[in-house]
């Protein structure tokens, strides 16, 4: 019975949205075409309900806004429902194993987006689940961001091709999913930050090999000022994501020089956009004078967060 359980994992590949190094080029690129058609559709009056009977399971380990609303509102755009467990509701990983919660929800709903500190404990759950999981956040990743993000880009230059990115800051998860998402749609990724605080050897060689075949290119600086420089997007994320909390007061000591300002944001090109995934910390990696500036497009992200999702969701459910 073991034995078949194993086989019967093998046979199934259920498809999952948990790293973008698992998604090609294409697929990514039809999410895009999917994400900007939703939205157009939306914006004209509404959605098809092509999600009608599907129930979304939402599973946070750790606090939320535009994740769990953009969520929540999209399944509802499209027709579907959702269900909401916070943070301690079903003790995710100490209650009982994340291999029965992945069999459980798979009885009950259609899809699962969870937001986890470990990002092997995603990989645990798809291992189990019989319904598609989606990474809504993990220690080392944040691919529904980062789609969004680029369907941002895309639709502020018209194209990603050639968009030189620059990076500011921690070399966190945001950071990973968008030199993943940045490779993908050929762009020209920087990323700046301090020693100690960059991208994984393994991430940015990995990366690289997607550049190869898409013509993105990839720069790593410690100098804030030198991978702004002439850029067309400037992005930034918090300097003490959810779980570094008592590092907090090393962070900000060390970051504080990759603040992204008015006098960072000259470096770049004069109509060059600035990017914050939210939530921001205002006075630590972005002022205030910045993200409410006419560059600043952080409002449209955490739209575009809703249309991307529901790109996903309708990609992996019909
Ligand atoms: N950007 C983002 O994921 O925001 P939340 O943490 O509010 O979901
Ligand atoms: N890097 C941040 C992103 C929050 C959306 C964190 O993990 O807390």
């Amino acid at each position: 019975m073991f034995v078949s359980v194993l086989l019967t994992r093998k046979v199934i590949s259920m498809r999952h949205f948990i790293d973008l190094a698992d998604w090609s080029t294409a697929e990514l690129r039809d999410l895009l075409s999917l994400a900007t058609r939703l939205k157009q559709e939306w914006q004209r009056g509404g959605n098809q309900p092509v999600l009608q009977n599907k129930v979304l399971g939402l599973i946070f380990q750790k606090p939320s806004l535009r994740t769990r609303v953009s969520f929540e509102v999209g399944m509802t755009h499209l027709g579907g429902t959702s269900l909401t467990l916070g943070p301690d509701e079903i003790g995710f990983g100490k209650r009982e194993s994340i291999a029965d919660i992945a069999r459980v929800m798979s009885r009950y709903v259609h899809v699962v987006m969870a937001r986890v500190f470990d990002h092997a404990h995603l990989v645990e759950m798809a291992r189990w689940s019989d319904i598609p999981i989606i990474n809504g956040l993990s220690d080392t990743d944040h691919p529904c961001q980062a789609l969004a993000d680029i369907l941002t880009i895309h639709e502020h230059f018209g194209r990603t091709e050639g968009v030189e990115i620059a990076y500011v800051g921690d070399g966190n998860n945001v950071a990973t999913s968008l030199l993943q998402a940045a490779t993908h749609f050929g762009m020209s990724f920087r990323i700046a930050a301090p020693p100690g605080y960059e991208l994984d050897e393994d991430t940015l060689s990995e990366a690289g090999e997607i550049a190869a075949g898409t013509g993105a290119t990839i720069r790593t600086f410690h100098d804030p000022r030198a991978a702004v420089e002439g850029a067309d997007v400037i992005y930034t994320d918090t300097w003490i994501s959810m779980g570094w909390e008592k590092e907090a007061e090393q962070r900000v000591k060390v970051m504080q020089p990759y603040q992204v300002n008015a006098a960072l944001v000259r470096e770049a090109k004069p109509n060059a956009i600035v990017m914050h995934c939210l939530p921001a910390h205002r006075g630590q990696e972005i002022t205030d004078e910045v993200a409410d500036s006419a560059q600043s497009v952080i409002f449209d992200q955490a739209e575009n967060r809703m249309h991307a999702q529901k790109a996903v969701l309708v990609k992996l459910l019909i």
